[in-house]
């Protein structure tokens, strides 16, 4: 496919949450992408995003969508453990597929979707749009071109006991439906299960992204007071050591950030609640000059940066910013490592952790 002066025809699984609050506008703004389609089975709820987003197609039917020849690619917003099986079948009906993190539930479902992605040559990218944060992008480019050898990392995700009140400020009125489809059961039944997926699938995809390959994984989990914390000892893969902070929730402010330490330099980060749409605050202190570099992040959207770069790669073959199929595997790993390793007090090697959370 060519990019040439053309725009990826995009079409959204899921009229939920994420999409209303990120994908749909995402589209939208994106500079080489359109909302062209959008799938939801609660008709009531379609039409309502479509009346606000105006898609050129909506589908009741996932099948159908992925049957129409001019929808280019799926973002893939729907519960975490539908998330492999439509993939796969947007894959077979010749879709590139943009999937909301976490890939899976399951190391061997994600391993299945990256096998299905190679033998069709589609593009499958995770949603990581905090690689899109431009603090953090600014962040990795010093860390691979300036910092040298890094020595250690440190990086935390703490939600907040006051999200709900600060993202009711920041995010338009949600739609929902009765007739939305939602797996079996209540997700919030297993806290712990709920919050390793849906928040140290950041943590650990964001400490990949900056410190490289993670290797082994010992985490304590502490529970007190209605409140979680996993503190994760972690062996990167060129030796250096590592401390993952996933604390839920914290009595204060959303709370997340890193710290890097390496040759030639250092990098200090604390990223805002997502939607703030405001990039993380970053400054790299180089030996070189003796100063610290701040970028200013002045586009805060890391949505639409994330479905631009997707459209990047698959228009016009630009190396993936994002996290490819690898990255997802490894964030279940990595997922799947903590819990093993605070039930058993054993470090988990990732290369061994299989099965799901
Ligand atoms: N990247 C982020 O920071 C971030 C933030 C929030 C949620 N998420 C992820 O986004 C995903 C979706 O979360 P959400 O809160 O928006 O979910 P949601 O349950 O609010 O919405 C999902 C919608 O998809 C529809 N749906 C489900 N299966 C369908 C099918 N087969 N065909 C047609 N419609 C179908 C449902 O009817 C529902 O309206 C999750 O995997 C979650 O982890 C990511």
């Amino acid at each position: 496919m060519s990019g040439e002066g053309r725009a990826l025809n995009v079409g959204v699984l899921g009229a939920g949450q994420i999409s209303q609050a990120g994908h749909f506008e995402a589209c939208r703004k994106a500079k080489n992408a359109e909302l062209y389609a959008v799938c939801d089975v609660a008709e009531e709820l379609l039409e309502k995003v479509a009346a606000i987003h105006a898609p050129k197609k909506v589908y009741g039917d996932y099948d159908a969508m992925i049957s129409d020849p001019d929808v280019d690619a799926v973002i893939v917003a729907i519960a975490d453990q539908f998330h492999v099986p439509v993939a796969l079948r947007a894959l077979e009906a010749g879709k590139h597929v943009l999937v909301e993190k976490p890939m899976g539930v399951s190391v061997e479902e994600c391993e299945d979707l990256r096998d299905a992605a190679r033998a069709s040559g589609l593009v499958v990218q995770v949603g990581t749009e905090k690689r899109f944060d431009e603090g953090i992008a600014f962040a990795r480019d010093f860390i691979r071109e300036q910092m040298g050898e890094m020595i250690a990392l440190k990086a935390w995700y703490c939600d907040s006991t006051h999200r709900y009140t600060m993202t009711d400020a920041l995010q338009p009125v949600i739609e929902s439906s009765e007739r939305a489809r939602r797996p079996e059961g209540n997700p919030k039944a297993d806290l712990r299960r709920y919050y390793v997926l849906g928040h140290a699938s950041h943590l650990l995809d964001t400490a990949r992204f900056l410190g490289g390959e993670i290797e082994t994984i010992r985490t304590r989990l502490i529970e007190k007071f209605g409140a979680y914390c996993w503190f994760s000892e972690v062996e990167f893969a060129d030796g250096s050591a590592g401390h993952l902070d996933l604390t839920i929730k914290v009595r204060m402010d959303w709370h997340e950030g890193f710290q890097v330490y390496g040759e030639h330099g250092s990098v200090i980060g604390k990223t805002y609640n997502p939607w703030y749409f405001k990039p993380s605050d970053v400054e790299c202190f180089s030996e070189k000059d003796g100063q610290y570099h701040r970028p200013l992040g002045a586009d805060g959207h890391f949505f639409r940066r994330q479905v631009e770069g997707f459209a990047d790669t698959i228009l016009d073959g630009a190396p993936m910013r994002g996290a490819g199929a690898e990255d997802g595997i490894a964030a279940m790993r990595g997922m799947v490592a903590m819990v093993r390793s605070a039930e058993t007090g054993e470090a988990v090697r990732l290369a061994e952790a299989g099965g799901g959370v």
